[in-house]
């Protein structure tokens, strides 16, 4: 067991130097990615999580060089070649290798990589026991909707977080709180599930459609997808964040204000069960 990399289809050593000078996500961030976790030697969510990358590279006018039944080819290859049954698969397409010009290159053929890593086969101690949000100001560009390689708005706030001893940062633009800097944000108030609506400022986040789609109407929960401020987040009674690594993970405290009493609450506790109960289903765990 041991992770690898690919390269336009074919296996590579993780420690190859696969990157021209000239690739053009190498120097503008001018790619796309997705992550999918693998549970059980099984991709989970794969088919929404292509569909999203099919999106961005047209949100990018990055021509689409592979179908989906050979991205899924590549993916099943990773983790059979591999031998992991539990952990991360990273996909890149950049827009492919040229001289160094912003404008787009005449003829260029995107690049794909990808990677596969192992991980825990079981939930992390930030999902199992939650962990503080630190509220921070968001500032990346405006096309958050596109899950491009450009992150650095999202690397730096994710260390603001880490250096305060938190989990996540929390955005939050012109007031608003938009999504952390690698998940969506949700709080809960009064019983009912709000989280910032779908558009440009966020990343639709495959988690958060999982939960919208299926784990809240299941749940008989009800979902409000509209703005919020700093001031409602900080008065909710529950938090939590969701994403393809965090899965889901409760948030205990915003900016070092316990949010309701400061312990995981009961309905971020039934969507986290019923979310591992969904990956077990569709990963054949148990
Ligand atoms: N990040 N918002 C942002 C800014 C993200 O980077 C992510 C995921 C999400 C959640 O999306 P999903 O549920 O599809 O994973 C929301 C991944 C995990 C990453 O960058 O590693």
């Amino acid at each position: 067991m041991k992770p690898i990399g690919l390269l336009d289809g074919k296996i590579i050593d993780l420690n190859e130097n696969v990157v021209p000078m000239e690739d053009r996500g190498h120097q503008f961030g001018d790619g796309v990615y997705e992550v999918t976790r693998v549970y059980n030697g099984h991709c989970f969510a794969l088919k929404p999580h292509m569909d999203r990358l099919y999106r961005s590279l047209r949100e990018l006018t990055i021509p689409a060089v592979y179908t989906y039944e050979e991205l899924a080819e590549f993916h099943e290859l990773l983790i059979k070649e591999s031998g992991i049954t539990d952990g991360a698969i990273y996909l890149q397409i950049t827009r492919g290798v040229a001289p160094r010009a912003h404008g787009f290159p005449e003829t260029v053929v995107p690049r794909l990589t990808m990677s596969i890593r192992p991980g825990s086969a079981t939930p992390s101690k930030n999902v199992l026991e939650g962990g503080k949000g630190l509220l921070i100001p968001d500032e990346r560009w405006l096309r958050c909707d596109i899950k491009s390689l450009n992150l650095l708005g999202n690397v730096m706030g994710k260390q603001k977080a880490k250096d305060a001893g938190c989990v996540e940062g929390i955005q939050v633009r012109d007031g608003i709180v938009t999504e952390g800097t690698s998940s969506n944000f949700f709080v809960v108030k009064d019983e009912v599930v709000w989280t910032h609506p779908r558009c440009n400022l966020i990343l639709t986040g495959i988690t958060r459609t999982i939960l919208i789609d299926k784990i809240l109407p299941d749940l008989g929960l009800v979902l409000v997808e509209k703005k919020f401020d700093e001031a409602f987040a900080k008065s909710a009674q529950e938090a939590f964040i969701t994403g393809t690594n965090s899965e889901i993970i409760p948030i205990l405290a915003l900016s070092r204000q316990p949010v309701g009493n400061g312990s995981i609450g009961p309905i971020t506790s039934k969507i986290r069960d019923a979310y591992w109960a969904l990956i077990d289903e569709e990963c054949k765990r148990k």
